[in-house]
This record gives structure tokens, C-alpha cells and sequence, in this order.
């Protein structure tokens, strides 16, 4: 167990360096979980290990740990909650920039998978990867209540799969050339990458003392709203920030004919959808003062980050 042993702490540190120190524990869980690449099939565990470590803002696992912050989760709970939604995140980003997805060749500052191993071991990375955050969940006491960490198991296969993540990236390649309405739009924004936005808030809230029945729909509230608001944020950052500070190919979305809020909203409109939502995911969160500091301040690094 390489996880953080303890309670949650630091309600008072600066958010910027309990960034950074989360991103740095969360980069030794991580080398944790995988396999070692000395291990054979070691092709294989050297992708895996290529595309989760070393880069990445590790947003998922933040936003684990600030939902076991509200229900005063253990550290290390959160942090495996979080490994797991990051390994799957990962994942979808090898399969999203292959060749016959977004066609990319940049990704974290670095070649993608595929371009740096090959195409069958980028896709078997992306398979291998996904079943080890089920085993995380799986093999860990991530809850008390044995039924809540099962509940776990069945939250994070539905943000994952055809009617999560996975039905939001279909979603998004039947979408090319096409002309979506907002609705659509948000429908496709809400899968692809909220899904999983949301898993993590939630995942690592399951893993504190259970919330009552109003404060779960204020979590899932805020966590909603984040999901969608992380998405709209990509699409103006793909629209108006360099590759180089993106660490991926920037104007890809209007380069491949991809419908985005920029698309369809324009800049200034992209931008009052950020704001409104900004304000929605705040406003849920008002009932949780003290206990929900670091969402809040999640909410608005997710609002103003540069890449
Ligand atoms: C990029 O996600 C892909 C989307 C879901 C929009 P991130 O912006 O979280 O990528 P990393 O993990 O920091 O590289
Ligand atoms: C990706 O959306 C969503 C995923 C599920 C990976 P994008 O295609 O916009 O992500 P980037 O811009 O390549 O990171
Ligand atoms: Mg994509
Ligand atoms: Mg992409
Ligand atoms: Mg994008």
C-alpha cells in the first residue's frame, strides 16, 4: 500500500501547493498500481507506464480527494479512489488520440502512445489500464460498508462505459461536420468527459461516512456541473492557447470539423456558459461550508487554468 496513511488535512494550505503535493503523492500511488516495467509483457507495461506517469494535471484524483474532504474520508481511500478514475482517464486519452479517433500526435508535452510504442500496444495499454482501476476498487477497503465500495465498482463502470465516457467519445465522432444544438452539444460534453468528473467527485466521497439523501444531490450537483464545466474550458482552450502550453495540438477541434461550445456558441458565449456554470457548481455548494473549500477552489482552478 503506497497510499497516504491519515486523515484529510491542511484545510489552510495554499491551494496552489496542495496541488502540487497531492499531484506528487498521487504520481507515487500511481507507480504503485502499475506494473513494473521490468515485468513482461514489458512492451506493454512500458506504454501503460508512458501514458499515466510523468504529466498531467491529475484533476480526477483532486476532485476525489476534495469529496472524501467533505465527508471526512481517509487520504489513502481518496487517493486510490482517484488512481483508479485517473488509469481509466488515461486510457480514454490513448484511445481518443489514435488514429482513428482525433488523429493526434501530442499529448502531455510528449508523443502519444502510439506514436512513441505502435497502435496495437497503444490500444492494449488502453485495455490493460482499464481493467486495473476495477481491480484498485476491487482489491482495496475503499468503504466501510462492503455495499458501498460495490456500489463504487458499479459507479465508475457507468461513467466509463456506453452510456458514460465511452457513449460520449461515439457521440463525438458521429458528430464531425455536423451542426449540434446546445442541448446536443452538452448531451455529447456531459458523457465524454463529465462522466468521469463526476465519478470522481463521488467516488471519493463514498469513500467518508455516508452523506444524507439532500447533501448527495448537492455533491452530485456541484460534480455535474463541473464535469460539463471541464469541457467547456478544453474546447475555448483549444481555440485560443498554443500547443505548446497545451502540451497537445491546439485548434484541433475546428481543424477536424468537431463541434465545440466555441463552434456553436461563439468565444464570449463559450465564456458566459463557463461563468454560469461556475456559479451553479458554487451555489451547491453552499450548504457544506469549511468541508467543501477545496471543491470550490477546484471549481475555479478548472475555470482558470491555462492548459
Ligand atoms: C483532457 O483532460 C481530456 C478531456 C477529457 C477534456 P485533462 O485536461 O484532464 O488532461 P490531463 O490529464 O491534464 O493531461
Ligand atoms: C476527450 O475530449 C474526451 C475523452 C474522453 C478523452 P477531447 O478530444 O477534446 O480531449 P483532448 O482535447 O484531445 O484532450
Ligand atoms: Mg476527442
Ligand atoms: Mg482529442
Ligand atoms: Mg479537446
Amino acid at each position: 500500500m503506497s497510499a497516504t496513511q491519515g486523515k484529510m488535512p491542511q484545510g489552510n494550505m495554499r491551494f496552489e501547493v496542495w496541488m502540487k503535493e497531492v499531484a506528487a503523492r498521487m504520481e507515487t500511488v500511481l507507480d504503485g498500481v502499475l506494473p513494473a516495467a521490468a515485468r513482461p509483457p514489458t512492451r506493454l507495461h512500458e506504454a501503460m507506464r508512458y501514458a499515466v506517469l510523468g504529466g498531467g494535471k491529475r484533476v480526477r484524483p483532486l476532485l476525489a480527494i476534495g469529496g472524501g474532504e467533505v465527508t471526512g474520508a481517509e487520504m489513502w481511500r481518496c487517493e486510490l479512489a482517484g488512481a483508479a478514475v485517473e488509469l481509466v482517464h488515461a486510457y480514454s486519452l490513448i484511445h481518443d488520440d489514435l488514429p482513428c479517433m482525433d488523429d493526434d500526435v501530442l499529448r502531455r508535452g510528449k508523443p502519444t502512445v502510439h506514436v512513441q510504442f505502435d497502435e496495437a500496444t497503444a490500444m492494449l495499454a488502453g485495455d490493460a489500464l482499464q481493467p486495473l482501476a476495477f481491480q484498485i476498487l476491487a482489491e482495496n477497503k475503499l468503504a466501510d460498508d462492503p455495499a458501498i465500495q460495490l456500489e463504487m465498482v458499479r459507479m465508475l463502470g457507468l461513467a466509463s462505459g456506453s452510456c458514460g465516457m465511452a457513449g460520449g467519445q461515439a457521440i463525438d465522432l458521429a458528430s464531425v461536420g455536423q451542426q449540434l444544438t446546445e442541448t446536443e452539444l452538452e448531451n455529447m460534453h456531459i458523457h465524454k468527459t463529465g462522466a468521469l468528473i463526476r465519478a470522481s467527485v463521488m467516488l471519493g466521497a463514498h469513500c467518508g461516512a455516508p452523506l444524507s439523501a439532500a447533501d448527495t444531490q448537492h455533491l452530485e450537483h456541484y460534480a455535474k456541473a463541473v464535469g460539463l464545466l471541464f469541457q467547456v474550458v478544453d474546447d475555448i482552450l483549444d481555440a485560443t492557447a498554443s500547443t505548446a502550453t497545451l502540451g497537445k495540438t491546439a485548434n484541433k477541434d475546428a481543424d477536424h470539423d468537431k463541434p465545440t461550445y466555441v463552434s456553436i456558441l461563439g468565444l464570449p458565449g463559450a465564456k458566459r456558459r463557463v461563468n454560469d456554470l461556475l456559479q451553479e457548481a458554487n451555489d451547491a455548494l453552499s450548504g457544506f461550508s469549511t468541508r467543501a473549500t477545496r471543491l470550490r477552489e477546484l471549481a475555479q482552478f478548472i475555470v482558470s487554468r491555462s492548459f
